[in-house]
């Protein structure tokens, strides 16, 4: 990473800390790798993130539902799927310091690898790392007992795929769509939440026939391309990589990474795969279940083939901040320069999208009716009240978090300077940080075009 994507990493996460977007996990404890707190600030943007990803999927589209899955699953469901044999990842340790690394990221010095905690070289074989997490499910800890934490939500979405189809009476072409939590024993987590030990998924699988397979993981592609400029992510910034054969999972037909460009390198945040029959005919196979359609038309029964779009709550949610973040220069009142750091997050997925501030807070009027605009916009958005401090760096505070829109209440509301401006207030634009006068009656249908 260069020193300046570095000092812009360092910014963010700073600015995520003061602002209430994401903390270590028990922090007070010393924290725990791999696992992160999202703050007041954070819970919001993931939260508008996950809500317009199950609107775009599932409440916009006539072809698919939803469900929401247990955690924890028989642990079958991993024998089938090839999980608790094959999900694992090449690790090493080193000799010198003891330090355990996964082996294809190590660093190299003239083509030899190294161990970037002590610089040693003395390094073991690699050797395959399991990383599901694992528990016990009943009174005993025993092999009997033994359960994992999914590593992935979609196995949920196979093993529910019959009782889903006969409830829903969908017919192929249809997905299913599932937001939820996985758990991964990563060896290294690092860069931030970007590779985590908990994390959430947003899956669909879209379950076809075989003869469509290859075309509707292009259409997905697009689709997602579309979902991720609609939450303020632009093409440019996406990278398409198209796994080339032999380097997919050995079931896979086609699967491209999306990968974005965060300040510590293009990396993926979405994987769209055309999985083929391969997940629904292991349950066949190991459950002794029949998962098969049935087109009453065709009076054909086969297996589905599945188009999966995989994508990463905490890494979107991460490329939202990198994308939004920014320092440019202004001029105060005084005419002093200073820096405005602002995150210019699209409204829709902005944590407040309004703040509503009186000019004054000592005087009773001022204060009364901002407090009756906030309360009256609040049952139909997230609105943040403020009288603390100067006008100005009221705005900075909502700039450090985003908020796209603020109101202020000042005496020509109040109708102290003519009847002509009563019940009009000022509203302020975020990236321009121009104003404009609008009528109190007219501010809730304007915030809501722009943050739908
Ligand atoms: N069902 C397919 C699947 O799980 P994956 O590529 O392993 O595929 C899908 O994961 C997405 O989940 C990734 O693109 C990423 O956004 C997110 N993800 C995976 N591992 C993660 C981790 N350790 N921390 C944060 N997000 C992760």
């Amino acid at each position: 990473m260069s020193k300046e994507a570095q000092q812009r990493m360092e910014k963010i996460v700073s600015l995520c800390k003061r602002r209430g977007f994401i903390f270590q996990s028990s922090e007070i404890y010393g924290g725990l790798n791999g696992f992160w707190d999202y703050g007041p600030m954070g819970v919001e943007l993931k939260r508008n993130l996950k809500d317009f990803w199950w609107r775009r999927v599932v409440h916009e589209r006539e072809d698919m539902v939803g469900m929401d899955g247990a955690i924890i699953m028989n642990r079958a469901v991993w024998k089938a799927s090839g999980h608790e044999e094959t999900f694992s990842d090449p690790m090493v340790d080193c000799k010198t310091c003891k330090a355990r690394h996964r082996a294809d990221q190590l660093p190299k010095k003239d083509g030899v690898p190294y161990c970037p905690n002590c610089g040693g070289r003395d390094l073991t074989e690699p050797r395959a790392f399991n990383l599901m997490l694992k528990s016990y499910a009943g009174p005993l800890e025993n092999d009997d007992n033994l359960v994992y934490l999914r590593p992935e939500t979609a196995q949920a979405m196979f093993v529910q795929f019959k009782n889903i189809l006969e409830t829903s009476r969908k017919k192929l072409p249809f997905g299913i769509a599932q937001i939820g939590k996985a758990f991964r024993n990563e060896i290294n987590p690092r860069n931030y939440t970007f590779r985590s030990r908990e994390f959430e998924q947003m899956e669909i699988e879209y379950f076809c026939r075989a003869e469509d397979g290859i075309a509707l993981t292009d259409y997905w592609l697009e689709e997602r391309l579309k979902f991720y400029e609609d939450i303020g992510i632009p093409r440019s910034k996406i990278k398409i990589h198209d796994i080339p054969d032999g380097e997919r999972a050995f079931y896979s037909k086609k699967t491209y990474d999306l990968e974005y460009e965060f300040p510590f390198g293009v990396s993926e945040l979405e994987g769209v795969a055309y999985r083929t029959d391969y997940d629904l005919s292991a349950h066949i196979k190991h459950s002794g279940k029949p998962l098969e359609y049935f087109d009453e038309e065709k009076k054909e029964k086969f297996v589905p083939h599945v188009v999966e779009p995989s994508a990463g709550v905490d890494r979107t949610t991460l490329a939202l901040i990198c994308q939004a973040f920014d320092e440019e220069e202004v001029t105060d009142e005084k005419g002093n320069k200073e820096v405005r750091t602002v995150l210019r997050f699209h409204p829709r997925m902005a944590p407040v999208k309004c703040g509503v501030f009186p000019l004054l807070k000592n005087k009773p009027a001022l204060v009364e009716k901002a407090k009756s605009i906030a309360a009256a916009l609040r049952p139909h958005m997230m609105v943040f009240y403020d009288e603390a401090g100067a006008i100005g760096r009221r705005y900075r505070r909502q700039d450090e978090i985003g908020t796209p829109f603020c109101v202020t209440v000042d005496f020509d509301t109040i109708g102290e300077n003519g009847p002509e401006l009563a019940e009009t207030v000022t509203l302020r634009h975020r990236d321009s940080m121009e104003q404009e006068r609008i009528p109190i009656s007219e501010l809730r249908a304007r915030l809501e075009a722009a943050i739908f």
